[in-house]
């Protein structure tokens, strides 16, 4: 694409912010230097005529921690579909950085872009070793993966150790994944996405199935990431998102209902008639 067709494509952008507009565009690298690092706007989703997503606007800051609450069928999956490609929205636009359009890209694409997903249901590889599992992590070219367990290089192991520190599975780095405990699993999933380095990490119910003590764990876990990554945290524990967040989102059919501190919202009396209530 020309400057000249990247600035008209720029400019019509329905809704942008005012610092978006003058600078011209020179090339697609990440840029949060005036704040956000995803921004959705205007995005709709619709299966089948019911409109999953209407009109959704969200702004994550860069570094931040963001949890969304909201009822079943809200939308918040729908969301983090939207994000990683998986979901292609009706209308809107979904910007990383202020550049990076990824609404041009595919799954992989955006994976490799910094964003990183971290499905409901953990997805490890359990008949591998759980050490195996962030080495396989290591690479998301899985072309290379036969070839990998010799290469890997000093700092490859070391980032590997620091990560088995961080989720706390040090010990269980030579049990096959599959004999983990589901809390286990859990963090073993968060590590094979801290292992690439996103920039943004999305979570999706991460302690539905988690015993007391896991929960507290993860807590534990998420608050040692915040500042490194920016995180959008999908929970309904709302015992684990008060312990964690900071400006929370609430959606409702598709749409932000309200955003605020937990004290905020949890005091909202629509979010109290949509959501708490019950
Ligand atoms: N692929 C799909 N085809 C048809 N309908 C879908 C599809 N994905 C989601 N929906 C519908 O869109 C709505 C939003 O679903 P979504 O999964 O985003 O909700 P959610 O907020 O994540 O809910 P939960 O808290 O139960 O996980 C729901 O009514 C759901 O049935
Ligand atoms: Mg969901």
């Amino acid at each position: 694409m020309s400057f000249i067709e990247k600035t008209r494509a720029f400019a019509s952008r329905d809704k942008v912010y005012d610092f978006l507009i003058p600078e011209p565009v020179f090339d697609d690298s990440l840029d949060t230097r005036h704040g956000p690092i995803l921004y959705l706007e205007d995005i709709s989703v619709s299966f089948d005529g019911f409109k999953a997503l209407n009109n959704l606007n969200l702004y994550i800051n860069d570094g931040e921690m963001r949890c969304i609450i909201g009822a079943n069928g809200a939308g918040k999956t729908t969301m983090m579909d939207v994000i990683t490609g998986k979901t292609r929205p009706d209308s809107g636009s979904v910007f990383f950085g202020q550049r990076i359009d990824l609404l041009k890209m595919d799954e992989p694409a955006i994976a490799r872009a910094g964003i990183g997903r971290k499905f409901q249901k953990p997805t490890v590889f359990e008949t591998l070793s759980v050490y195996a599992n962030l080495e396989l992590a290591l690479s998301t070219d899985k072309r290379v993966w036969p070839t990998l367990f010799a290469q890997l290089s000093g700092s490859e192991k070391e980032a590997i150790d620091e990560v088995f520190l961080m989720i706390g599975l040090m010990e269980q780095r030579h049990r096959l994944a599959g004999e983990l405990s589901h809390g286990q699993k859990q963090w073993l999933e968060i590590g094979m996405l801290l292992i690439q380095q996103p920039k943004v990490l999305l979570i999706d119910e991460p302690v539905a199935g988690m015993t007391h003590q896991e929960i507290e764990r993860t807590t534990d876990l998420l608050l040692a990431l915040e500042g490194k990554h920016s995180i959008v945290v999908v929970e309904h524990d709302m015992e684990f998102v008060r312990s964690i967040a900071r400006t929370v989102t609430v959606l409702h059919e598709g749409s932000v209902l309200a955003e605020g501190t937990m004290a905020s919202v949890q005091n909202d009396a629509r979010v109290i008639e949509v959501y708490l209530g019950g």
